[in-house]
C-alpha cells in the first residue's frame, strides 16, 4: 500500500436501520425449510425491513444526518452530494435531491444518483475521493449515501436474504480512513441479478450469480497479489471486508481467492475465523443492503482499530462490476462513535412474526 500521497478518506461516518425486522427462523417456519438452512446455511439471524411508509430516503436522511452531526464541518462545507441506490424511486429525479431537500442542501453542490447495484456506493465513494484528489485546492467535503431495500418476490430462494440500511460517509480528511488512490476493478457484462424496469422485484440466477461474485472476487485479488506475495499482502491488512449479501457468501469468496494462492485448509480457517468473518457481525442483522451491505462491514471492522491498521474492502454488484479498495485506519477509527447508530437502532427496532411480515408485504403496494 502506498503511503505518501494519502490524504482523503472517511471524515466522519452515520449508520441507520430501519425500524422492524424478522429473524429468519420465524421466515423459515412459514415456508417450510430447516431453520439451519437459513442460519448455517446462509449464515443469517434476522431481516431488517422498513414499514410501509418507509423508502430509501428516510433511511439516506437519517444515516446522513447522524454524520453530520459528528463531524466537525457545517452543511455548507458540503460541495457534492451523491447517493449510490438501486431502490431509486423516480427514473429521472436523483435519490439525491430527496435526501438534500430533507436536509436543507443547495447552492453550489454537486447532486446525484449512482447505480450499479450493490456497487453503486463504491463508486460514489470512490467519485468523491477523485473529485476531491483531482482538485487539490478543494476546499469542500463530499457526502456520500449508500442506501437500499433488499426485497425479492415471496418464496424465492433469495427471500431470507432481504434486508435494508444506509451508510452515509463525508469524504474528506482521513480522520476514519484514508482511502487508497489506487484501487483494482474488474467487470464482466452479465444477466445474474436484475430489476427490468416496471418490475417490483428482481430476477435472480443465483448459482450463476455466486460463481459471478467469486469470479470477480478472484480477479480483483489478483490483480493485488503477486502470485508468491499473497500471505505477504495479506498479512498486512488487519482485516478484509466484503460485499454481504448473505455470510456464507463471503465465506466461499475467501476460500476462492485464497485456494487461487494455494492455501491448505487449515491456513484459510484461521484467517477467516479472524480477519474476515468478524467483518460481519452487523450483517447477520441486517440483511442484505445491497449498496450498503458493504459499507455496514467496512464501518463494524473500522471501529476500535489503531492509527495506520490497514483493511481491504471488495466490492461488488451484479450485472457485474466490481472493486477492492485500501483503506487505513485515521486518529479517529478507536472511538468508533458510529457503533452508536447501530445499537440504537437495534435495540430500538421492533420484531415482527411470520404473519406480521406477511401483512407488511401486502402493503407495501410496490417495494419502495
Ligand atoms: P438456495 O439455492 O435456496 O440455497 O439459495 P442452497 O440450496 O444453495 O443452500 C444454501 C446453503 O445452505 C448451502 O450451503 C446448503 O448446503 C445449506 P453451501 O453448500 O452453499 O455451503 N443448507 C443447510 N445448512 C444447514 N442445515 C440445513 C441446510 N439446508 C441447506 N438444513 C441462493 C441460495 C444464493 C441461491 C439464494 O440465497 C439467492 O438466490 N440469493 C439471492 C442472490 C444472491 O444473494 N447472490 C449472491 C451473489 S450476487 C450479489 O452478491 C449481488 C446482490 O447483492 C445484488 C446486487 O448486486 O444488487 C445479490
Amino acid at each position: 500500500m502506498q503511503n505518501h500521497s494519502i490524504r482523503v478518506g472517511i471524515a466522519s461516518m452515520g449508520l441507520h436501520l430501519p425500524p422492524l425486522a424478522l429473524k429468519v427462523t420465524d421466515l423459515a417456519r412459514l415456508r417450510g425449510v430447516e431453520p439451519d438452512k437459513y442460519t448455517l446455511g446462509l449464515g443469517l439471524q434476522d431481516m431488517a425491513l422498513c414499514p410501509p411508509d418507509y423508502t430509501v430516503v428516510e433511511l439516506a436522511t437519517e444515516a446522513a444526518k447522524r454524520a453530520l452531526s459528528r463531524w466537525q464541518g457545517k452543511l455548507s462545507d458540503i460541495g457534492l452530494i451523491a447517493v449510490g441506490t438501486e431502490s431509486a424511486i423516480d427514473m429521472s429525479r436523483p435519490l439525491s435531491a430527496w435526501v438534500a431537500d430533507k436536509l436543507g442542501l443547495k447552492g453550489a453542490v454537486r447532486s446525484y444518483e449512482v447505480k450499479h447495484a450493490c456497487y453503486g456506493g463504491t463508486l460514489a465513494v470512490r467519485q468523491a475521493l477523485e473529485w476531491k484528489l483531482a482538485n487539490p485546492q478543494q476546499a469542500k467535503a463530499a457526502l456520500v449515501i449508500a442506501t437500499d431495500i433488499a426485497l425479492y418476490t415471496e418464496n424465492d430462494p433469495g427471500e431470507p436474504t432481504q434486508g435494508a440500511g444506509a451508510v452515509a460517509m463525508i469524504i474528506d480528511e482521513p480522520l476514519i480512513a484514508a482511502i487508497e488512490p489506487k484501487s483494482y476493478a474488474w467487470s464482466e457484462p452479465a444477466f445474474d441479478f436484475w430489476r427490468p424496469l416496471g418490475e417490483a422485484y428482481p430476477r435472480v440466477d443465483g448459482a450463476f450469480s455466486q460463481a459471478c461474485y467469486q469470479r470477480a472476487a478472484t480477479e480483483c485479488f489478483k490483480a493485488l497479489i503477486a502470485e508468491d506475495e499473497s500471505e505477504k499482502i495479506l498479512a498486512e491488512l488487519s482485516a478484509l471486508c466484503f460485499h454481504v449479501p448473505f455470510p456464507k457468501m463471503v465465506k466461499k469468496a475467501f476460500s476462492q481467492v485464497v485456494q487461487h494462492f494455494g492455501w491448505n485448509e487449515q491456513k484459510i480457517a484461521e484467517f477467516y475465523k479472524t480477519r474476515v468473518e468478524p467483518t460481519m457481525s452487523w450483517n447477520r442483522y441486517s440483511g442484505n443492503a445491497y449498496t450498503a451491505s458493504l459499507w455496514i462491514a467496512v464501518a463494524n471492522t473500522l471501529r476500535g482499530l489503531t492509527v495506520g491498521e490497514k483493511i481491504a474492502a471488495f466490492s461488488y454488484g451484479s450485472g457485474f462490476g466490481s472493486e477492492l479498495l485500501l483503506l487505513k485506519a485515521g486518529p479517529m477509527a478507536h472511538l468508533g462513535e458510529w457503533a452508536k447508530d447501530i445499537e440504537q437502532d437495534m435495540a430500538q427496532r421492533i420484531y415482527i412474526d411470520e404473519h406480521e411480515y406477511l401483512q407488511l408485504r401486502k402493503d407495501i403496494v410496490s417495494p419502495h
